[in-house]
């Protein structure tokens, strides 16, 4: 019987930590600070893998940096490679952009929000410098207009999706 209990009691709480990992990833709202602050605890530049079919510091187009390195998350990854024509909810691109000294000039993010901007594909836009203070966030016009060529592509550009 005790053997039972503790097994139980295991069992719960695995399950309730395990249940609150999904929801604390499902959770993060669309607001610059929670997202740098998320991708900074991620620890993105290391465990995150690069957008698929690119390496560190290729060469970037204006506005971007002159030197890129573009990571994804997990969902993120799974739709390039799956060729699934969009991203999932959840998904996240983070963008290291340098200048052509190869410096770290600043950081751009795509994140897809469920119903949070739908007429633009959902994407909550942030750019930061390297020390995490916000360019610009939100449903970031500029952004918008330029990414917007590849709505047909889910407003990227770094690979066909299909
Ligand atoms: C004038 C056009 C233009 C503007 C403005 C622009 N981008 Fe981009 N962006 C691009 C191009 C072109 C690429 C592809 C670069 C590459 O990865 O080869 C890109 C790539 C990206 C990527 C990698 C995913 C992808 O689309 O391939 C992210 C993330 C990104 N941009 C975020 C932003 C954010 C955030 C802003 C606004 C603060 C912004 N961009 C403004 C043209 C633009």
């Amino acid at each position: 019987m005790k053997k039972i209990t503790l097994f139980l009691v295991l069992f719960l709480s695995f399950g309730l930590v395990f249940s609150g990992v999904i929801f604390a990833q499902a959770k993060i709202p669309a607001d610059g600070k929670a997202v740098w602050d998320y991708v900074k605890k991620e620890g993105y530049a290391k465990k995150w893998k690069m957008w698929p079919g690119t390496t560190a510091m290729y060469a970037g187009p204006e506005p971007h940096g002159a030197f890129l390195t573009t990571y994804v998350n997990g969902p993120a990854l799974k739709a390039i490679t799956g060729k699934k024509g969009k991203f999932p909810v959840g998904a996240m691109i983070v963008q290291d952009n340098y200048g052509k000294d190869k410096k770290l000039k600043f950081i751009a993010v795509m994140y897809k929000v469920k119903g949070y901007n739908p007429q633009d594909g959902d994407w909550f836009w942030a750019q930061y410098k390297p020390n995490g203070r916000i360019d610009s966030e939100g449903k970031v016009d500029e952004c918008i207009k330029c990414h917007a060529a590849q709505k047909s592509n889910d407003y990227v550009y770094t690979s066909k999706l299909k």
